[in-house]
């Protein structure tokens, strides 16, 4: 069967966000620990990052930690930490194998530095490749991410003694963001039945097309790929202004 994904006359999305929800209700369904359903989390993003890679799509943001996650308990923040060192340690060379790149998004700071160090050599191997981006939003927060711009620009303002006005801010603004240089998401998919944003790309989404899905993230696959994918193809993005019809030129 031929996947909504392969297809070549669908409106393909240049950049997917997706926010990964579920991973423990999944585990509690199964009987199993929160843990083997973060394990179970990690292998589906495995997974979809080829899924997606094959379909056109540009850039793809996943939300693998957000700055809220700190206050889980401190055991399976423990374990999030080091899936994440296992993921960057086993999948950098793989995705460099691939022609992606990744990138990560969000406040490194707070992690040990032998993560921060994976995560710059992963950013550096893979920084000159062609194919996908993947981006990795790590203890991220939507909030912080304007903030830290808005900091940025009220220090240029201070240095140059010049305030810009509303609308220069509002062309510059993109710019200071953590994902400057990448198009805003056109399409922001969440799992496990939530219909909320849970400060993820907060400025970014301004005119996304949101899918919400019940599927939890480690069950999430082809299908539900080329569902969004197709739902997203018949959206009218209208971006605020009004859609003439052909006839009316
Ligand atoms: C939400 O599930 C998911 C997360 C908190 C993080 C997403 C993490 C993964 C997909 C694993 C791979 C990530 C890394 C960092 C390599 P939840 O625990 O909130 O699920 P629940 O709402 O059912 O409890």
């Amino acid at each position: 069967m031929i996947g909504i994904s392969e297809s070549q006359n669908l409106r393909i999305p240049e950049h997917i966000a997706i926010i990964m929800d579920g991973n423990g209700r999944w585990a509690q369904r199964h009987g199993f620990s929160r843990t083997a359903g973060h394990k179970k989390g990690a292998e589906a993003l495995q997974r979809l990052v080829r899924l997606v890679s094959e379909t056109g799509v540009r850039y793809l943001t996943v939300f693998g930690f957000s700055s809220e996650n700190w206050s889980r308990p401190e055991a399976e923040v423990k374990e999030l930490m080091k899936l994440l060192r296992y993921y960057l340690r086993s999948e950098t060379a793989e995705l460099h194998k691939s022609n992606i790149r990744l990138r990560v998004i969000g406040d490194r700071s707070a992690f040990d530095a032998d993560i921060v160090q994976l995560i710059h050599n992963a950013e550096k191997l893979t920084a000159g490749n062609k194919g996908i981006t993947v981006i990795m939003a790590l203890n991220y927060g939507g909030k912080f991410d304007i903030a830290q711009a808005a900091r940025r620009l009220a220090a240029q303002a201070v240095e140059t003694g010049f305030v810009p006005s509303t609308q220069e801010v509002l062309h510059q603004f993109d710019a200071h963001l953590m994902t400057s240089g990448v198009p805003d998401p056109d399409l922001l998919i969440r799992t496990s039945g939530e219909q909320r944003i849970s400060n993820f790309l907060l400025w970014q989404c301004a005119y996304a097309e949101f899918f919400f899905t019940e599927t939890l993230w480690p069950d999430f696959d082809r299908s539900d790929l080329d569902e969004a994918l197709s739902a997203y193809a018949r959206r009218e993005r209208r971006f605020g202004a009004v859609l003439r019809s052909s006839s009316e030129g």
